[in-house]
């Protein structure tokens, strides 16, 4: 009897094994296990089109290919510079026994940390041009996990605070999707290098199992309608599986990056990583407008007033939304609104890009296109070649709307396509991108460093605005499990007015302001806003640390977590030997000792501390801090004491020995612009 093929696959650790199979009907699926423990059952695999036959059955394996891969490469920025990407693949090559002898390749590649695979349309006769009504992938785990769930095709896009039930529960979600199982495991499911394809919703069928549901081109996701348009050749993203003991070895985890291409710009010492203030939160309060005005935000002599304090005070970067003709029909879906190489008559943007530039600042460039992107499609070159021009060398992007043009999702293929073309117009005029209300990441910033930050959350500004009052305590304990696994995030933190009187009273700011200053290292993006506004930060001691963060990481560890209640994130700077430690805490007070072990043992650090006061409260007292400092080492244990909603934030600095004394105490001292 001739031996059974073996289509088995296990990581390099040997902790993970798939299994891929053929059922009686030649139908694949894939399972997998961690541990010598099912995690997911045998799942299904395969497509439907459009106008063709189904390609999810009547397959054999004409051919399997393995190897095994293993090499460090360097982020050129980010938050860890080297990345180790190890994995096991197994490639298999199906065709159909029926008459078109199709062909269809799935790739599995293994890692430590999870599971890879994608499937690739070989060029062939009998398919050329194709449409996809949908992918069968499906994830069918054991047992009914508890999910960290934010649900699909809604009016907010991604902007929704995570729940938690259990999969069962769920109808169609976003990914990355965050699971909990009952043994303490933590798994997460998203998608890695999405190009020219649709993003990937989860659909619940009430059992312990997920279906992939490719966003469609049309709005309705409930028609017939087509999902994806390819050409063979035509390969799909990536789907993974992400699998930890700890909570926080998924944020350590690089797999979504790991499964993309290296990058293809070239030398790209050009994009840089920094701080940056902005002409935004005041809009969002109500103090300015976006539009013309006598509030206009958006002022030649306000863009010079947030310059020269970022000059002052070393913030590298200045943002200013609503400089362009557009903001007063109304953005939302507004026609054909948005001008984007023409200001306002009190804004010169040429003048106040030749101030920037004499003062060393980055002025940081905005197209909010309304969602009306065929307008903005129509103008993008120009607009990016204007600020190129200008010397503006970084653009926020924005698509605020429900739907796209009114008719199209924000994470179908068509806007897959239209980001595709943005990064490359960019990056040909060597433009850095920070994408508000965008596709999700899924690690293209590997191929495109120059993609660098997405909001796709929400942020800090729906605590000027949103309509529940704002953001509990509880939400930034849970996005950098969530949301943050997919990359960085454009939240804004950093408020020092915590209790503002904008528009909506009973609106505010739920967190301490040691937690804000937590959340500038915890909230990982490369280009980080300092949200508030400049008179809320100038000459207050606290923003020493806004001003001493760095935004470009060595390393980074996560020493502590449980998902909704607590996180402790260290990093290392880049550039320096300091390190950064953020803390932060759900709206329960809690004491974490933290081990300063990953310190350099031949090294004496001074530890600058930003704690809660002892009466600090995100409701009663959310401004009470203190600054501190102490000496630790290696072998040193700190204990952090959280106020409820509260945080700390600490830099780490090699110590001198001889100048030790003067640093004691000096720091209040040398507090900026006192
Ligand atoms: C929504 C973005 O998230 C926000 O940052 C921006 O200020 C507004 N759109 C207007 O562009």
């Amino acid at each position: 009897m001739p031996a059974q093929p073996d289509y088995t696959l296990r990581s390099p650790d040997g902790h993970i094994q798939v299994v891929f199979s053929l059922d009686g009907h030649g139908s694949p699926f894939y399972s997998l296990e961690y541990k010598n423990k099912v995690i997911l059952e045998p799942s299904r695999l395969g497509f439907l089109l459009e106008g063709d036959p189904p390609l999810n059955r009547g397959f054999f394996v004409t051919n399997l290919e393995r190897r095994t891969f293993d090499e460090t490469w360097e982020q050129p920025w980010g938050e860890a510079r080297y990345i180790r990407e190890h994995y096991n693949e197994m490639k298999l090559h199906l065709q159909e026994e029926s008459i078109l002898r199709r062909e269809l390749i799935i790739v599995f590649r293994l890692f430590d940390d999870g599971l890879g695979f994608r499937y690739e349309f070989p060029k062939q006769p009998n398919l050329t041009d194709f449409r996809i009504a949908d992918e069968q992938t499906s994830f069918d785990f054991a047992a009914d996990h508890l999910a960290w769930w934010i649900p699909a095709y809604q009016e907010h896009r991604y902007e929704y605070l995570f729940q938690r039930s259990p999969v069962s529960s769920l109808a169609k979600v976003h990914t990355p999707l965050t699971l909990e199982t009952a043994d303490g495991l933590y798994l997460a499911i998203h998608e890695a290098n999405l190009t020219d394809y649709a993003a990937m919703v989860l659909k619940g069928a009430g059992g312990s199992g997920l279906e992939c549901e490719l966003v469609p081109w049309h709005s309705d996701p409930e028609a017939n309608v087509v999902r994806i348009r390819a050409a063979t050749p035509h390969r799909t993203p990536w789907r993974t599986l992400q699998i930890a003991e700890r909570p926080g070895d998924l944020i350590t985890s690089y797999l979504i990056l790991n499964l993309n291409e290296p990058n293809v710009l070239g030398d790209v010492s050009w994009v840089r990583s920094c701080k940056y203030i902005g002409i935004w939160w005041g809009m969002h309060l109500g103090i300015y407008s976006w539009g013309s005005g006598p509030s206009h935000g958006a002022t030649t002599a306000n863009a010079k007033r947030y310059i020269d304090f970022a000059a002052d005070y070393g913030i590298e970067g200045v943002l200013v939304e609503g400089w362009n003709i557009g903001w007063d029909e109304g953005f939302l879906n507004s026609k054909d609104a948005f001008d984007f190489t023409t200001s306002y008559p009190d804004f010169d943007l040429e003048e106040v890009a030749r101030y920037a530039k004499e003062k060393g600042v980055r002025l940081i460039g905005h197209h909010e296109t309304g969602g009306d992107v065929l307008n903005y499609e129509r103008q993008m070159a120009e607009a990016f070649t204007l600020y190129e021009s200008l010397g503006v060398d970084t653009v926020k992007t924005g698509y605020a709307s429900t739907l796209i043009d009114g008719v199209e999702w924000h994470h179908g293929q068509r806007m897959v396509r239209h980001h595709q073309e943005v990064v490359e117009l960019a990056a040909q005029r060597k433009i850095m991108l920070d994408v508000h209300e965008p596709v999700k990441d899924t690690g293209l910033r590997r191929t495109y460093p120059n993609l660098m930050t997405r909001e796709g959350v929400r942020g800090m500004e729906w605590n000027a605005w949103g309509p529940d009052g704002g953001n509990p305590p509880e939400h930034t304990t849970v996005i950098p499990f969530t949301r943050m696994l997919c990359g960085p995030l454009d939240y804004t933190p950093g408020l020092f007015d915590l209790t503002f009187q904008g528009k909506n009273p009973k609106n505010r700011e739920r967190t301490t302001l040691a937690k804000q200053l937590a959340l500038m290292v915890v909230l990982y993006s490369p280009l980080q806003m300092a949200a508030d506004m400049p008179e809320n930060y100038r000459g207050h001691p606290a923003f020493q640390f806004i001003v001493d963060v760095p935004t470009d990481w060595e390393e980074t560890l996560v020493l502590n977590g449980e998902i909704g209640e607590y996180i402790t994130i260290v990093r290392k700077d880049r550039h320096s030997d300091d390190w950064y430690l953020g803390s932060i805490t759900d709206e329960n007070a809690r004491i974490l000792e933290i081990e300063l072990s990953f310190l350099d043992p031949a090294v004496q650090y001074v530890a600058e501390i930003y704690a809660d006061s002892f009466d600090a409260d995100w409701e009663n007292n959310p401004h009470g801090y203190e600054i501190r400092q102490e000496l630790v080492d290696s072998a040193s244990t700190l204990e952090l004491v959280l106020a409820p909603g509260g945080g700390q934030a600490i830099r780490l600095r090699p110590a001198i020995q001889s100048w030790f004394l003067q640093d004691v105490g000096a720091l209040e001292a040398s507090a900026p612009g006192g």
